[in-house]
């Protein structure tokens, strides 16, 4: 038995034996444990899914500021609930009302999380309101924004300092105007009013101009680092991940710069018994309460400022732009406010009796939603949807923007036109909250992680608009203007290059 053994064999021949039984072993397990993985996993039965090429799927093919154009177009083929392969995990996106129902609002709990995403987790971890995975945290601090921010008693408010940011909004529109032959770029300063109200929100003060241009800079960019990145789906690529990480951390860093004084202002005033009484010192009140860390504050902030500003200012640049080529509904809008005023400065207490307006909001919202695909969302558990299986890492997307103007849906989707909504039809009041039909039009999402910020928003659009159109009329620029001009048009879309006229009354 002895002689039998290898390993006692003194020879370089007889020891290579054991070597290659070992090789061949370890060969054989892992074929043994990989075959198991993929036989007896349990196989997936995915949605529809496109071709893609090994690895990274369709990531290539669906990238870019147009991804929500090219999901339309897969749409056609694949149908209204289907897969994307992207690197190592699935998206899963949904463009009917009645699937997106099912999900948001059957299954609610169930598809109420975010995925967790490491571009998020490089930034300030999944600890936003947005980012949070379902569960008590993001209760706690949803629950915070709403009642210190948003509530409707909060958004009237701050109605005073609206007024007071909307009248120098005017103002620096007349005072570009004078100095360019009466061409101005509009969203540079609708995106400055947002950013320079929801600033006053936070931190119930005004910064210099100089600091909302850096943070308006800041958080720009963290909107594109933000998204769903590369390292989400091909984690193990760390060069990708060490490179967002540190942009991550630096823009965080920038922040910082900013606001950390402020923060510490505040809680300095909270200990001398004297509170702000703001959305930061809220914050600081959680810090205790929810275990809640400065960077957590930073974040938080941050995602008012860009939840807030993108998308008004967003939705401003499409109203205006419909407007322009339907100078009609402008007319129409301007009687409107003329009817409700009588010549006298718009007022929030106004708004509510201009249902054109709010009509002209709305369909911009329809045919633009600020946000076409949402924000994406996750499954707290693998599930199945129309018998489909939905792993459990899979980011579901809900077609915002395919629903809003799909043609079985809707009557004539590509035309602009306010009307459709000035009946009371419950189904568009942007809430889906009225059964399957009402998630045909929701700019806001829909169910357990709806927009919180909807009704601030709105009064933002709404004011910003009745101002706009109260005090010039907006045409196109024909492009004969100084020649400064001509050099910015050519750098900017038609429409965020307009012509002002005071409109008189
Ligand atoms: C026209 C303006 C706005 C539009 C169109 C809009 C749209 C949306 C959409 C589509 C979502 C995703 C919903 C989902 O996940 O299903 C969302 C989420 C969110 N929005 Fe807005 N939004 C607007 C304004 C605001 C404002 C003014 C704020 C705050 C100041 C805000 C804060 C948020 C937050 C915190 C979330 C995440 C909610 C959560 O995950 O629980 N938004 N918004």
């Amino acid at each position: 038995m002895a002689d039998a053994d290898p390993i006692s064999e003194p020879t370089v021949g007889f020891s290579m034996i054991p070597l290659v039984g070992v090789a061949t072993g370890l060969v054989l397990l892992v074929s043994v444990v990989v075959s198991k993985l993929l036989f007896s996993a349990p196989r997936l039965s995915m949605p529809p899914t496109p071709k893609g090429v090994p690895l990274f799927g369709t990531m290539l093919k669906t990238r870019g500021p147009r991804t929500h154009r090219i999901l339309i177009e897969i749409a056609k083929d694949f149908g209204p609930l289907y897969a994307l392969k992207t690197g190592l995990k699935y998206f899963i996106v949904i463009s009917s009302p009645q699937i997106a129902y099912e999900a948001l609002i059957k299954e609610g709990q169930l598809y109420g999380t975010r995925p967790k995403l490491l571009s998020r987790l490089n930034f300030t971890g999944w600890r936003s309101v947005n980012s949070a995975l379902y569960g008590p945290y993001w209760r706690g601090i949803r629950k915070n924004l709403v009642s210190q921010v948003l509530s409707a008693s909060k958004v009237a408010s701050f109605a005073p300092f609206r007024e007071e940011e909307l009248n120098i909004l005017i103002e620096r529109m007349a005072s570009e105007a004078r100095e360019n032959d009466n061409v101005i770029t509009l969203l540079p300063h609708c995106r400055f009013t947002v950013f320079s109200i929801l600033l006053h929100v936070c931190f119930r003060k005004r910064f210099p101009e100089e600091d909302v241009k850096k943070l308006d800079a800041i958080l720009k960019r963290l909107l594109q680092i933000l998204a769903p990145q590369v390292i989400d789906f091909l984690p193990f690529i760390q060069a990708f991940s060490k490179k967002h990480r540190n942009e991550c951390q630096h823009l965080l860093g920038r922040m910082r710069a900013i606001f950390q004084p402020q923060i510490d202002e505040h809680r300095e005033l909270r200990r001398k018994g004297t509170p702000v009484g703001d959305y930061v010192d809220s914050l600081i009140v959680l810090q205790t309460e929810m275990g809640l860390v400065d960077t957590d504050i930073l974040g938080l902030i941050g995602e008012v400022l860009t939840g807030g500003t993108d998308t008004t200012a967003n939705l401003m640049e499409w109203t205006m732009g419909n407007l322009l080529t339907h100078p009609k509904i402008q007319t129409r809008l301007y009687e409107e406010i003329r009817s409700v005023t009588g010549g006298r400065t718009v007022t929030e207490a106004d708004l509510e009796q201009m249902r054109y307006l709010q009509a002209v909001v709305k369909e911009a919202l329809r045919k633009h939603p600020p946000l076409p695909l949402g924000i994406t969302h996750g499954v707290t558990q693998r599930t199945k949807l129309r018998g489909y299986d939905i792993p459990e890492d899979a980011l579901v997307l809900f077609h915002i923007q395919a629903m809003q103007n799909d043609p079985r849906v809707w009557k004539e989707p590509q035309l602009f036109n306010p009307d459709r909504f000035l009946n009371d039809d419950p189904n568009f009041d942007m809430t889906g909250s009225h059964g399957p039909q009402s998630l045909q039009f929701i700019p806001f999402g829909a169910g357990r992680r709806i927009c919180p910020g909807m009704s601030l928003g709105l009064t933002h659009a709404h004011l910003i608009l009745a101002r706009l159109i109260q005090s010039y009329e907006f045409t196109k620029n024909d492009l004969t203007h100084t020649k400064q001009a001509q050099i910015k048009a050519l750098e900017k879309l038609p429409w965020e290059l307009l012509k002002i006229t005071p409109a008189s009354f």
